[in-house]
């Protein structure tokens, strides 16, 4: 039969791995997709050292148009980032009748409905197993192999920048400005970490297996994003003495008012498989109606893993490329006639427990006063520990854990309480998921 003719946009990290795991496993991928599946043309703004890569194995030029445009190419890979040109350039291919394979979470995160209904017309597939936790076949595992599910709820470690700051917090007792130097002088955070440490990337991922889940369009806008930039070495320490970890969770979740989507920093019990995972490896814990709880764990990040992902979804393409358009795998995993306006509740709407944590004058009544207001909002207490003051000081550090409660009556309350008298600053209020 003859090859598969792959166009590259991009030969950086991904890029170069992915160039080097089709070269390296080209044998075996041609037994898996009935033909050889080799990259013949790439585009990069960097030639030298593109050229250093390829050496006279592909034609390189640098621009990407004349890769979305040639002839002879079947699949482009999108490998730039970014929501500016790659989107152009991806609605490019698709015009030119070229299948994309992209790892691209903002883009589809912002533009995924655009860019399906335009593949979708032109009778192409965009994959995109890549754009979520790198390595690990979770677009797979969520679009197939659960197809049987209703599924009720995902929540996943999904940005292994954050995970790996979290870990060294706890690990090493530091704080967060600490560990983030850190990351970026061993190079798992970049330069900005924006994206990574306050949530975005987080919730570019989990907006992309919302609407996996549940059959809906990407709604990256409705998402709550929460990073841990505010996380102190006292929260994680006191978290660690009630028997939780904190880690940076997505979770979306199908409610009888609506579909709960939101990134935070979550206390998870210490037990739990999901608790353990450290450093800069995801996990993502997906619980279906018939098979119960499932979780996928690996590499979320990095050149030969995200490859990985990348040179899986060429073989798809490849093998479904000559298959009815009307009957291969739909790109949200339900047909695109068959998606649902469930709403996205705003974060007021979302019950969940809480631990909340408050520093206060040691005096007569005043936990009655905090626990008065608290029943008043409907907020059961589940756990309190009064810390020991430090020598010679009157304020101490309170924790509370609370039940279910709804997240605006949680505001009401924390807003009365921060007015007593007797509370010193802000409450500190962090999510708190048992995942069962
Ligand atoms: N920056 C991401 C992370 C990897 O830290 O997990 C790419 O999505």
């Amino acid at each position: 039969m003859k090859p598969i003719n792959v166009g590259l946009l991009g030969i950086g990290t991904v890029g170069g791995g992915t160039w080097e795991v089709l070269r390296r496993n080209a044998h075996e991928i041609q037994r898996r997709a009935g033909r050889a599946i080799g990259i013949t043309r790439v585009a990069d703004k960097a030639l030298a050292r593109a050229r250093g890569i390829v050496g006279a194995k592909a034609k390189l030029t640098a621009d990407a148009r004349e890769v979305t445009r040639a002839k002879d190419i079947d699949i482009v890979i999108e490998l730039i980032g970014g929501t500016g040109i790659a989107r152009e350039l991806v609605l490019d291919a698709i015009a030119h009748g070229k299948h994309v394979v992209t790892a691209n979470k903002a883009l589809l995160a912002h533009h995924g409905n655009e860019i399906f209904a335009a593949a979708q017309k032109k009778g192409v597939m965009v994959a995109f197993e890549a754009a979520v936790a790198g390595g690990v076949p979770i677009i797979k595992a969520l679009r197939e192999g659960l197809s049987a599910n209703r599924i009720e709820w995902i929540a996943g470690i999904i940005n292994g920048t954050s995970n790996f700051i979290l870990s060294e917090m706890r690990d090493k007792g530091l704080d967060f400005a600490t560990v983030l130097a850190e990351a970026q002088r061993l190079g798992y955070a970049e330069a900005d970490p924006t994206f990574d440490v306050e949530g975005v990337d987080a919730a570019h991922k989990l907006t992309i297996l919302s609407a996996l889940a549940f059959g809906i369009p990407m709604q990256f806008k409705k998402a709550y994003t929460e990073g841990i930039t505010r996380l102190t070495r006292a929260d994680i320490a006191y978290a660690e003495e009630l028997g939780y970890r904190i880690k940076l969770l997505g979770i979306t979740k199908r409610t009888a008012k609506g579909i709960e989507l939101r990134v935070h920093p979550t206390l998870v019990p210490a037990r739990r498989l999901i608790a353990n995972v450290e450093g800069v490896m995801n996990a993502i814990l997906i619980n279906g109606d018939a098979v119960g709880p499932t979780l996928y764990y690996g590499a979320g990040a990095g050149s030969l893993p995200t490859a990985s992902a990348v040179v899986a979804d060429l073989v798809d393409v490849t093998r479904l490329i000559t298959a009815d358009p009307g009957h291969r795998v739909p790109h949200l995993a339900f047909q695109p006639d068959q998606l649902s306006d469930t709403k996205v509740l705003p974060i007021g709407e979302v019950e969940t427990s809480y631990y909340f944590r408050l520093r206060v004058l040691d005096r007569p009544g005043v936990l009655a006063d905090i626990t008065r207001i608290l029943a008043q909002g409907s907020i059961s207490i589940d756990a309190m520990v009064q810390k020991e003051p430090g020598a010679g000081q009157k304020q101490v550090d309170i924790v509370l854990l609370t039940h279910r409660a709804l997240e605006k009556n949680v505001d009401a309350a924390l807003k009365k309480i921060e007015k007593l008298r007797t509370v010193v600053g802000k409450v500190t209020r962090i999510r708190l998921e048992e995942l069962l």
